[in-house]
C-alpha cells in the first residue's frame, strides 16, 4: 500500500488532519489502534476554542455544532463559596464553545466516511520504519493480516502512549515533563448543570469543576488523590463532596443524579522537542499533554494540525518545504503558552499536599487580586478563549 500521509492515530489530530488533506486531494490513510465504537465511547473535555470551531467550519461541519454546542461568553473562578466572574465576552469579544471532544470526533468520522477517507480501526503492531530516509513506511496488522504502508511522511498523531515518538532516537529530541501529585475523579450524570457557565473551585478539601455536555447532560470533577480508589466514591459521596466544594449557594441549583461514567484521570504537563524528526511529524497528545485545567488539549490538537495541514498543503501544491521546515517551532511557541497558562490554572485553583501556609496565602492573594483588577482578568480571558495562530 502506498500513500501521501501516513498518519497514525484516529484521535482528533489524526481525524482533523485526515480531512483537510483529503478535501485538497492529498492521499491519506489512517491507522487507529481501537475500534470505532471504542474512540466514540471515550469522555473527554468539551471547551472549544475559536480556532477549534473554525477548523470544524472550514471543513462544513458547523451544522450539529451551531445547534447543540452551548456558547458560553464567561465563566467563574471560586474561593470558598466567592465567585468571580471572569466575562470572556466583555474582556475579549468573544466566546468559548461548550461541544464534547466525542462529538467533534463523531462528525469528524462521519465526514470521513463520508468523503472516503481511508480508516484502518483495530490495528495491531502498529511500527514506524525508515522515518528519516526516504522511503518511510508504517507496518501493522488488521484482520490477522501484516500489511506495510509507505508513504512520503508520517503523522505521529497517537497520542501520549503510542509509537510515533517512541520512534525519535533518544539523541534527536527531549521531553519535558511536570507530573501533579493529584487526579481528577470525573462524573458524568444526565442531570441539569448547576449554572449556566462553568465554575473552577478552589477550596480547602481541594479544587472542583462544575462543567456540561447539554442543557440536560453535566460533567464535574473532583481533585482527589492520585492513589484514590474509584470504588471509594459512591454517587452520593461525590454529589456531597461537589456541594461542599463549590458553596452552598452553587449547590442549591445542583441537581444530583445516578452517574452514566465515573473515572479517575492523572494530571501530566508534558513537552517533546522538536515536533518533527526526517519525515516524521508528531501533533496533538503524541507531542504534548496539558492538565485539564482550561481544557486545552483538544484546542493545542487542533493549532498543530492547523499549522501542519497548511504546511503538507505547501509541500503538495507546488513543492514548497518551507511550512514543513516552519512546523515544529511555530507549533511550539503556541504550545509552550498554552502549557503556561493550564500549569498556572492548575497551580492557583488546586491543593497541593507539600505546600503549607505561605502557599494557601499566595493562592488567596493571587485570587483576590484577580477579583479586584481588571486587567488580571483580562490576561486570563485572553489565555483561555485562546491565543491567536
Ligand atoms: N497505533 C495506532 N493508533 C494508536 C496507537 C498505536 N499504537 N496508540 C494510540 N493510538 C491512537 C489512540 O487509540 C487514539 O485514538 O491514537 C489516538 C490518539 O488520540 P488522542 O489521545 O485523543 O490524541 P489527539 O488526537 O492528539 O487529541 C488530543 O484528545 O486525548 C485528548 O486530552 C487530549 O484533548 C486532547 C486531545
Ligand atoms: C469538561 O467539561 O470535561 C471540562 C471542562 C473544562 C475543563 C476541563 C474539562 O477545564
Amino acid at each position: 500500500m502506498k500513500t501521501d500521509v501516513a498518519i497514525i492515530g484516529a484521535g482528533p489530530s489524526g481525524l482533523f488532519l485526515a480531512n483537510l488533506l483529503h478535501a485538497e486531494g492529498i492521499g491519506v490513510t489512517v491507522i487507529e489502534r481501537q475500534s470505532k465504537e471504542h474512540v466514540l465511547s471515550r469522555i473527554r473535555a468539551g471547551v472549544l476554542e475559536v480556532i477549534t470551531t473554525d477548523l470544524l467550519d472550514r471543513l462544513g461541519l458547523s451544522e450539529r455544532k451551531d445547534q447543540e454546542g452551548l456558547e458560553h461568553g464567561g465563566f467563574y473562578l471560586a474561593r470558598d463559596e466567592h465567585l468571580i466572574h471572569i466575562d470572556l465576552k466583555r474582556l475579549t469579544g468573544k466566546c468559548v464553545t461548550v461541544y464534547g471532544q466525542t462529538e467533534v470526533e463523531r462528525d469528524l468520522i462521519d465526514l470521513a466516511e463520508k468523503e472516503g477517507v481511508n480508516i484502518v480501526w483495530s490495528a495491531s503492531d502498529v511500527a514506524l520504519h525508515d522515518v528519516d530516509g526516504a522511503a518511510p513506511s508504517v507496518s501493522f496488522t488488521s484482520d490477522g493480516t501484516e500489511q506495510t504502508l509507505t508513504a512520503k511522511f508520517i503523522a505521529g498523531c497517537d497520542g501520549y502512549h503510542g509509537p510515533s515518538r517512541q520512534a525519535i532516537p533518544a539523541a534527536c529530541g527531549a521531553g519535558f515533563e511536570r507530573v501533579y501529585p493529584f487526579g481528577w475523579l470525573g462524573i458524568l450524570a444526565d442531570v441539569a448543570p448547576c449554572n449556566d457557565e462553568l465554575i473552577y473551585a478552589s477550596h480547602t478539601n481541594g479544587f472542583a469543576l462544575a462543567s456540561m455536555r447539554s442543557p440536560s447532560r453535566s460533567r464535574y470533577y473532583l481533585q482527589v488523590p492520585l492513589d484514590e480508589d474509584i470504588n471509594a466514591w459512591s454517587d452520593d459521596r461525590i454529589w456531597d463532596e461537589l456541594a461542599v466544594r463549590l458553596g452552598a449557594e452553587v449547590a442549591a441549583n445542583m441537581e444530583c443524579g445516578p452517574s452514566i461514567e465515573k473515572s479517575i484521570a492523572p494530571l501530566r504537563s508534558f513537552v517533546f522537542e522538536p515536533m518533527r524528526y526526517g519525515n516524521l511529524f508528531l501533533a496533538g497528545d503524541a507531542a504534548h499533554i496539558v492538565p485539564p485545567t482550561g481544557a486545552k488539549g483538544l484546542n493545542l490538537a487542533a493549532s498543530d494540525v492547523t499549522y501542519l495541514s497548511d504546511a503538507l498543503i505547501g509541500y503538495f501544491r507546488n513543492g514548497n518545504e518551507a511550512g514543513l521546515k516552519a512546523y515544529s517551532e511555530k507549533a511550539l511557541a503556541r504550545v509552550w503558552k498554552s502549557e503556561r497558562f493550564s500549569w498556572y490554572l492548575t497551580n492557583l485553583m488546586h491543593r497541593f499536599p507539600d505546600s503549607g501556609a505561605f502557599e494557601k496565602r499566595m493562592q488567596d492573594a493571587e485570587l483576590d487580586y484577580i477579583a479586584s483588577s481588571e486587567a488580571a482578568q483580562k490576561v486570563i480571558a485572553e489565555n483561555y478563549i485562546g491565543l491567536p495562530l
